[in-house]
C-alpha cells in the first residue's frame, strides 16, 4: 500500500490586515469596548487578515492551491482529487472544491468539501490519505479555506476578536517512502452547543442564528484535553514516541490553548509552530497556513516528523502524523 507524501504547500491571506487597535477603534464606534491588551493577554492574537466584501473561500483556496502546486512542481492536470475543508463555503452548492477545480482548470477526478470546522483540515488530509492508500487517487490537493469574517457577529466582542480569513493547501502524492504515518479523528456530537453557527437557508429565508456562538471556557477545556489524548493515541498508532515529534502544528485558536497543550505533552515551545498572533483563528485554514509558514521559513525540513492537530465545532478533533 503506498504512503501519501506531502510534496508541496501554499498559504494565502487576504491583503487587508486589521490590528487589535484598529478593531477596538471600530467596535468603539458602536459602544463596544475591547482593547489590544485584553485580546493579547487572553488569546495571543495581535492582528487578523479580513477578506474584502465579495471575496469568498474559493478565491482564497485557489490562490493557496496555485502556490502549493508550484511548490510541488506539479500542474492542475496532475491532480485527481481535490478536498476543501471549509465551514464557510461560497454557496450551499456546488462545493467549494468544484469551484477551485474550475478556477485551476483541473479536469477529472473527485472534488468535494469536508465540514469539520476547525478540525476540517486534519479530517480532509486523513480522507485524502485514505484515497491514496486505497489506490483511488495519486495526487491530491487538500485545502483549508475560510472567510469566517462573514459569519461573525461584529457586535459580540467575545467572538469577533478571535477570527480571521485565509487559506492553506498541501499537495500529497502516492509514494513508496513514508509520508503520512498516522491519523486519528474523533467527534462528540453531544457537544454541538458550545460552538456553533446554528442557522440555515430554507424556503428562501435564513432561519435560526446565522452567526457563530461559543462558550469559550467550555471550548478551552475540551480542546486541551482532547488534543492531548489524541496526540498520545496517534503516536501509539504510528509506533513512535512523542519525543520523536520534531514539530507540533496545532490548530491556531488561542495561544493559551497552545501553551497548555505543549506543557501537557512536554513538547518544548521551540518545537511548536505558532501563527495565531498574526493570523488569528482561521478555522480549517489555520493548520495548513501554519504548516506552510514553517516549511517556507526552513523550520520544517525533509526527514522531520510533524504532528498536525485540529479541534473545533462538532465537537471534532484529531491528529495527523507526517514524515516529511
Ligand atoms: N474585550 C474585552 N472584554 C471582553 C472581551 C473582549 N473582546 N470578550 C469578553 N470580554 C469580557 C467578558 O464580557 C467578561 O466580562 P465580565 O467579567 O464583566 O462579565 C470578561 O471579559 C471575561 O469573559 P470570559 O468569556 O469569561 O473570558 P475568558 O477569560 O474565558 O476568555 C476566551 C474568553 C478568550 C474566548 C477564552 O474563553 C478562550 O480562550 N476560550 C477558548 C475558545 C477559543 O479560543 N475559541 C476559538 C474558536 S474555537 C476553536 O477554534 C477550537
Amino acid at each position: 500500500m503506498p504512503y501519501a507524501k506531502i510534496i508541496g504547500s501554499g498559504g494565502y491571506l487576504p491583503p487587508r490586515v486589521v490590528s487589535n487597535d484598529q478593531l477596538a477603534a471600530d467596535l468603539a464606534t458602536r459602544q463596544i469596548e475591547t482593547s489590544d491588551t485584553w485580546i493579547v493577554e487572553r488569546t495571543g492574537i495581535r492582528q487578523r487578515h479580513i477578506a474584502d466584501e465579495g471575496v469568498m473561500s474559493s478565491h482564497l483556496a485557489t490562490e493557496a492551491a496555485r502556490l502549493a502546486l508550484e511548490d510541488a512542481g506539479v500542474t492542475a492536470a496532475d491532480i485527481d482529487l481535490i478536498i476543501v475543508a471549509t465551514s464557510t463555503p461560497d454557496f450551499v452548492f456546488p462545493s467549494t472544491a468544484c469551484l477551485v477545480q474550475a478556477n485551476l482548470g483541473a479536469k477529472g477526478g473527485a472534488a468535494f468539501d469536508v465540514q469539520a470546522v476547525c478540525s476540517g483540515f486534519v479530517y480532509a488530509l486523513t480522507t485524502a490519505d485514505a484515497f491514496i492508500q486505497a489506490g483511488r487517487a495519486k495526487t491530491a490537493l487538500v485545502i483549508g479555506a475560510e472567510v469566517f469574517s462573514g459569519i461573525l457577529d461584529w457586535n459580540d466582542r467575545g467572538t469577533c476578536v478571535l477570527f480571521g480569513d485565509g487559506a492553506g493547501a498541501v499537495v500529497i502524492q502516492a509514494s513508496a517512502e513514508p509520508g503520512i504515518i498516522g491519523a486519528q479523528l474523533n467527534a462528540d456530537g453531544s457537544q454541538t452547543k458550545i460552538l456553533c453557527a446554528a442557522g440555515n437557508v430554507s424556503r428562501g429565508k435564513v432561519t435560526g442564528d446565522p452567526f457563530l456562538r461559543m462558550d469559550g471556557q467550555a471550548v478551552f477545556k475540551l480542546a486541551v484535553n482532547c488534543l492531548a489524548k489524541s496526540a498520545h493515541e496517534v503516536c501509539e498508532q504510528a509506533g513512535i514516541a512523542l519525543t520523536d515529534v520534531d514539530w507540533l502544528v496545532p490548530h491556531q485558536a488561542n495561544i493559551r490553548i497552545i501553551n497548555f497543550l505543549g506543557r501537557k505533552l512536554h513538547i518544548p515551545e521551540e518545537k511548536v509552530v505558532v501563527t495565531v498572533d498574526s493570523h488569528a483563528n482561521t478555522s480549517a485554514a489555520s493548520v495548513p497556513l501554519a504548516f506552510d509558514v514553517a516549511r517556507r521559513d526552513g523550520r520544517i525540513k525533509t526527514g522531520d516528523t510533524v504532528m498536525m492537530q485540529g479541534v473545533g465545532g462538532g465537537f471534532t478533533w484529531g491528529s495527523v502524523l507526517v514524515k516529511m
